[in-house]
């Protein structure tokens, strides 16, 4: 069978962030792209956990959602908690609309947009747990895009809907051509075979359909068709109603939704309605107790799960007298994306955060959240701020009343830590930064070993151990790291210059034991084009 793919500029290469938050295009072994960059811890709010375990808890980050991810995904002590665990992502990226916002510009070249929700799906799709789903928030600017690529990246029977959101609440007259009313929203499985949604709570309106005209004790139900078009072998024959008139058979063309015995048990189990006078056609009878609830629809209309504009209000009501951020969206549209696609307890995660809605709302429905935002303005202003709130309880809005929260929980904030190399005339260092103990944690992560403090180790990965020296290896440094070493222990050294006997000798004294030159050995290309 023939396999379509999108194709577009620069589709082998890959991106790094610029400083005004663009990007620029580099190859895909660029040492910017290929290192794990760690997270530092800023501070935290509220009750957390063991700063031990720095996972235990709900984490907002600061900075770009590749190089999050890629931490998360690596980073050992972050990706036994997170790698294949997460059970929700849902992103709202921006659009490609070619507008520049208050908070964030949105105008990417459209290579340039492809590349880089590629390589943060592909990080996403590591993050998913088995029964996990990802959504994705687009308009008409790369909905037509989006979806090829998504089935690139998760397979194409992995897509399970798309969500029309109704954004907007009345016409936008002043529209050139035709006034959008929705959003969409792209829902993909980690593998749809297991993932299955929440049913959506019933409403009054479709409870009234329900009534008890024979005082059955299951209580109230509603007569369900018991005809089908569909071919049945065993669904065609006679009837005979309780009044004793005969029934030849289902309407023409068409086939009784269940065989003749199977209709003797149910009629035995009062489950069959006749008619008032006996004499009708068979119904079945669907009682409300056995409802599993609604099942969840594609057109989410603005009553429903707010607009844009109740997303601003909410922002306003929390940060009155500023200008609110651009583009957040209502709590009560992440609501439902969260009851459909998790449970209490499960991990939510959202790597273009914004004013922070969809972890506020996790944090309300008692999910455990992960955020990332670009801006440090936009965390320092809007998410932050507002994710303290809804810890200390002083967010009253949103879907504060329909979850009953009244406060509580906490959260880390972390950062994303700068890069471990500096590059001049296209050769790649060792950044100024990378010393002592800054310098073992960034080798601990770009080789993934955890992190342990006992010295000469600063790693351990199963029997290996990892000592960085923040110097020259030399045979004496070699003699003092094996002498260390526990019974079936071997080691990786990694210094940042060494004898040319110290690589012998630690093979002579530690056969499997490695010595490492960084950045040299760190690198796949250690000259930057
Ligand atoms: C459409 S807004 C998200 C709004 C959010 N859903 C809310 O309700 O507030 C997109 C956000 O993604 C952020 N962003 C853009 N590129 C990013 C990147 N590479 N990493 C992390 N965040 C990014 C922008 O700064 C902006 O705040």
């Amino acid at each position: 069978m023939g396999c379509l793919t999108l194709s577009w500029v620069g589709k082998d290469r890959a991106l790094i962030g610029t400083p005004d938050g663009g990007y620029a295009w580099v190859p895909r072994d660029d040492p910017r792209v290929t290192e794990v960059r760690l997270l530092q811890e800023r501070s935290s709010v509220g009750e957390v956990g063991d700063t031990s375990a720095p996972t235990t808890d709900n984490q907002l980050i600061t900075g770009d959602s590749y190089d999050a991810l890629h931490a998360l995904t690596r980073i050992p002590e972050y990706a036994s908690e997170y790698r294949g665990r997460v059970k929700l992502v849902y992103i709202d990226p921006p659009f490609n609309t070619g507008q520049a916002f208050d908070h964030y510009d949105d105008a990417l070249e459209h290579s340039v947009w492809l590349t880089m929700m590629r390589d943060r799906l592909l990080l996403i799709r590591d993050l998913l747990a088995p029964d996990g789903s990802v959504w994705v928030h687009l308009d008409d600017a790369e909905m037509a895009y989006c979806p090829v690529l998504m089935d690139e990246v998760f397979g194409r029977a992995n897509f399970i809907a798309t969500v029309i959101w109704e954004k907007v609440y009345s016409p936008k007259n002043s529209a050139r051509h035709l006034s959008v009313d929705h959003d969409y929203v792209l829902v993909y499985a980690r593998d749809a075979e297991v993932w299955r949604p929440q049913p959506l709570p019933r409403t009054p309106e479709m409870d009234a359909a329900y009534r008890n005209p024979d005082e059955d004790v299951r209580g109230v139900w509603k007569p369900g068709d018991l005809v089908a078009n569909k071919s049945y072998r065993l669904g065609v024959y006679p009837v005979t109603t309780p009044s004793g008139r005969v029934i030849p058979g289902p309407p023409p063309g068409r086939y009784w939704r269940v065989s003749e015995g199977r209709l003797r048990e149910l009629d035995q189990d009062g489950r069959i309605w006749w008619g008032e006078r006996s004499d009708n056609i068979p119904a079945l009878k669907r009682f409300l107790s056995e409802v599993r609830g609604r099942v969840p629809q594609t057109l989410w209309p603005y009553a429903e799960v707010g607009h844009n504009q109740s997303g601003k209000n909410e922002i306003q009501a929390l940060f009155k007298g500023m200008i609110p951020f651009s583009t957040p969206k209502p709590e009560r549209l992440l609501q439902r994306v969260i009851h459909i696609a998790t449970n209490p307890g499960d991990i939510v995660l959202d790597c273009f955060g914004g004013s922070g809605t969809t972890a506020a709302v996790a944090h309300k429905m008692g999910r455990r959240w992960v955020t990332v935002e670009l801006s440090p303005e936009t965390v320092e202003t809007f998410t932050r701020p507002r994710l303290e709130k809804v810890v200390n309880g002083a967010d009253p809005g949103g879907v504060t009343e329909a979850t009953a929260w009244s406060g509580g929980g906490g959260f880390r904030h972390v950062e994303v830590g700068p890069s471990l190399y500096d590059i001049a005339d296209g050769h790649v260092f060792l950044a100024a930064w990378a010393t002592g103990s800054a310098l073992s944690r960034a080798i601990a992560a770009q080789l993934g070993f955890t992190t342990e403090c006992d010295p000469p180790f600063a790693g351990a990965r199963g029997r290996e151990r990892l000592a960085v020296i923040d110097g020259v290896v030399d045979d004496a440094v070699v003699r003092a790291v094996v002498a260390r070493l526990g019974d079936g222990e071997r080691t990786v050294v990694v210094g940042k210059a060494a004898t040319p006997e110290a690589g012998v000798l630690l093979e002579e004294l530690s056969p499997g034991s490695r010595l490492r030159k960084a950045p040299r050995d760190l690198l796949h290309r250690g000259v930057v084009r």
